[in-house]
């Protein structure tokens, strides 16, 4: 059921620079050499070119955090999927938990940003995920079902061109980590809702994000229904991040 590579995705978020870019990509590089899964870093766009260039040739592949729901024209700011493409960038991060708190993005603009990535050839990584108010409140599954239902019919494409992510909000950043159990039971359901919806829900990654660390990804990834991880604090560290891409046969 789940022959599929692992996809492991470090989130660099808005840290970096020339410098430290090069030192982390150098120390990953030299220590994957024959991984057994996908490997993708989102960074900063303005360091979209230099990370192509460190990583040609490696196994790494190179990812946005963000991508604008315009085709092109009078947006100030914004980074159409078309430009993502012209750097070489394989995935794009769509509906980020930080995106849809900060900057007001909805279930509609996070169906947008998908369909535009994916009419540039660009993989999005939609990422779902309840707040801990949510949770307590018993909503989870309302309301990762409700995003995830947002993103399910896509003009032209199928939903198996996508990758999700489920991102539980209260363990982005905080190292609360949802226990293996607690992230396969939600990863469980969304593949129920993929199910139902393609003939080709099993081809789907499913990634869990929220504090992935060294110490915690094997068991995560060894859950049935999770097929990669979403990095964010882990990825900014080599030896963490390789650990990390280890876990994941
Ligand atoms: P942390 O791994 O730092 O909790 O971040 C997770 C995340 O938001 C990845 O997109």
């Amino acid at each position: 059921m789940n022959s599929k590579k692992k996809l492991i995705a470090g989130n660099w978020k808005m840290n970096g620079s020339l410098a430290a870019n090069e030192a982390l990509l150098k120390a990953v590089i030299a220590g994957v050499d024959d991984a057994a899964c996908d490997i993708a870093v989102a960074v900063p766009a303005p360091y979209f070119a230099q990370v192509q260039s460190l990583v040609a040739g490696s196994a790494i592949a190179v990812a946005a955090q963000d991508v604008s729901l315009h085709q092109v024209g009078a947006f100030t700011g914004e980074i159409s999927a078309a430009m993502l493409g012209d750097f070489g960038v394989r995935y794009a991060l769509v509906g980020h938990s930080e995106r849809r708190q900060y900057h007001g993005e909805t279930d509609v603009v996070v169906a947008e940003k998908a369909q535009r990535a994916l009419a540039a050839g660009v993989t999005p990584i939609i990422c779902v995920g309840e707040t801990l108010a949510e949770r307590d409140a018993g909503q989870t599954e309302v309301v990762v079902k409700r995003q995830l239902a947002a993103v399910i019919h896509l003009n032209g494409h199928c939903i198996s061109e996508v990758v999700v992510a489920y991102e539980p909000v209260w363990a982005i950043g905080t190292g609360r980590t949802a226990s293996p159990e607690q992230a396969q039971a939600v990863h469980a359901v969304l593949r129920a809702q993929l199910a139902a919806a393609s003939e080709h829900a099993d081809r789907i990654r499913l990634l869990y994000g929220g504090s992935m660390n060294a110490g915690n990804a094997a068991q995560l990834l060894a859950q049935p229904d999770i097929d990669g991880g979403l990095v964010g604090g882990a990825s900014l560290k080599a030896p963490d991040f390789l650990q990390i891409i280890a876990a994941a046969r």
